[in-house]
This record gives structure tokens, sequence and C-alpha cells, in this order.
């Protein structure tokens, strides 16, 4: 599918009000990415608007380029500049360690760094030169759902689950702006799953924070989502509301649709 013209993107440029988008947090504009070891387009001009303070939920087939679109959004993967703007700046000028304190991302297996529970969520502030007090570190357990009876624990004695949420504790720690979760429960137990969705949406409804999510999992994006995205072979095909998903028009989208419900 050719995006070359302005005029056939403004569909993947709507806010749940279905109002053009003025002040998107993200802004995305013909990203693009070529493998540097085959060649082969990995993302082909992607574009996309990202409204503030809602989840958006991004679904695709495997290898479509959902992580990669992701990572470009934080600079782990360096997209080319003029192509990705955080409320309205272009990301590749900005400071790449302020931007992904704003930006904080978590990946399907939580990697937790040697030490306390509690070290790990005084890491990013202690970068900046601020000690986090016990009680700063409880409120931020507590945010993401954990009681303060694991500030103490050893990173090596918790479930995947709990490691995810410590994760969140951490990278909330940064007080960022924007959560970008890649497969955040897919390792995860019903329950646990249970408990990061309703640390995402409270999130959303507390502290007004944007939240981009890639799931395998149409009936979480259904759950948690206010908007969806549906991403095919490197593009952004179609933007659409969760309960709206089966009016999905392009090809492949609705065939993943079908084979994912
Ligand atoms: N470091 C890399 N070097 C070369 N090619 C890569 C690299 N990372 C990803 N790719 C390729 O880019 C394409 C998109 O990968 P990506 O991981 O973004 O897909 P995805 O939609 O997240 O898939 P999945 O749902 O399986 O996680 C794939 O064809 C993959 O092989
Ligand atoms: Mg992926």
């Amino acid at each position: 599918m050719e995006n070359n013209s302005d005029d056939l993107l403004e569909h993947l440029m709507v806010n749940v009000d279905d109002t053009p988008e003025t002040n998107p947090k993200f802004h995305v504009h013909k990203l693009m990415n070529v493998s540097e070891t085959t060649g082969d387009l990995i993302l082909r001009g992607l574009c996309v608007d990202i409204p503030k303070g809602l989840i958006i939920g991004v679904i695709g087939p495997s290898g479509s380029g959902k992580s990669t679109f992701l990572r470009a959004l934080n600079r782990l993967w360096e997209p080319p500049s003029g192509t990705v703007f955080l409320d309205g700046k272009d990301i590749c000028d900005l400071d790449v360690l302020s931007l992904r304190r704003k930006v904080g991302m978590l990946f399907q297996l939580p990697v937790l760094f040697e030490g306390t529970v509690a070290d790990n969520v005084r890491y990013g502030p202690k970068l900046r030169g601020k000690k986090l007090t016990d009680l700063e570190v409880v409120a931020l357990l507590n945010l993401a759902d954990l009681d303060s009876s694991f500030a103490e624990k050893n990173g090596g004695e918790l479930s995947v689950g709990q490691a995810q949420r410590v994760a969140l504790a951490r990278t909330l720690a940064n007080d960022p702006e924007v959560l970008l979760l890649d497969e955040p429960t897919s390792a995860l137990d019903p329950i646990s799953t249970q408990n990061i969705e309703d640390v995402i949406v409270k999130l959303k409804t507390n502290r007004d924070l944007t939240t981009i999510i890639v799931s395998h999992s149409v009936k979480q994006i259904q759950r948690i989502a206010d908007l969806v995205c549906l991403l095919v072979d490197g593009e952004i095909v179609e933007v659409l509301k969760p309960n709206n998903l089966s009016q999905a028009k392009h090809p492949m989208a609705l065939r993943f649709l079908e084979l994912s419900s």
C-alpha cells in the first residue's frame, strides 16, 4: 500500500472524538526503516498521530514491525530526523537520556539490576543525583500494585509478574509522560496480567500518562485501549476504536483479526 499522499493519511489522524488531532503527543511522519542486514524495508513510511493521555494499542502480525516502531519512539532504534516528533519537537534534536526518561519502556521479560527492589526503583533518580526516600520508593511500588514488603526483597526472588511490576515502578520513578509497552504481559499469568492492565488504566486516569502498548491479545487491547493501530507489513493501515475492529478494511488486517478472535 502506497502512502505517498497526505490526503490518504487523514484516516490515521483521528482521536476518540473523530475530530482532527491538533496537538498529538507523538507525530510520526513517513518513518522508514531498512534492514541493515538484508536491505528489506521494515517500516515503509509509517504515519500516525498518537493523542495525549490515551492508551493506544498496536496489533498486527508477527514481523510486521511493531517492536521496531516502538523502539523508534525513544531512539532505542535511531529514526531518521524529521520523522518522529514528541510534543512537536523532532526527537532526534532532544538529549537522548532525557527523552528516555520522558518516554519509558517495558519489554516482554523484565530485566532487574543486581540488588534489592528498592535499589532498582532508586536507579533512575540516582543517575540524576536524587536519592528517593523510603516513603517515595513505597509510593512508587504502590503505584505498580506492589506493597511495601517488596522494597527489601532481592530481584532474584520475584516471580516474573512481580518483577514486571518492579520494572514498571522503576520506569515510573523517572516520572515519564509516555509508556511504551512491548507485550508486557505475554509471559504473565492471568492475575498478573490483570494487575498490570489495572495499573496502566489507573496511570491514564490519575497521571494523564500516554501509553502505547503492543500486544498479541486482541482481547487485551479491547479491554484497555482507547484506540487501536493495526500495523501490517511496516505500515499502520488502520486506526480504529476497539469496539470497531471488525470495520477494518485492509485485507491483511481483517485476516489477522479473524485468526486472533
Ligand atoms: N536487529 C535487526 N536486524 C535486522 N532485522 C531485524 C532486526 N530486528 C527486527 N528485524 C526484522 O524487522 C522485521 C520487523 O521486526 P519486529 O521485531 O519489529 O516485528 P514485530 O511486529 O515486533 O514482531 P513480533 O510480533 O514477532 O514481536 C522482521 O522482519 C525482523 O526480522
Ligand atoms: Mg515484537
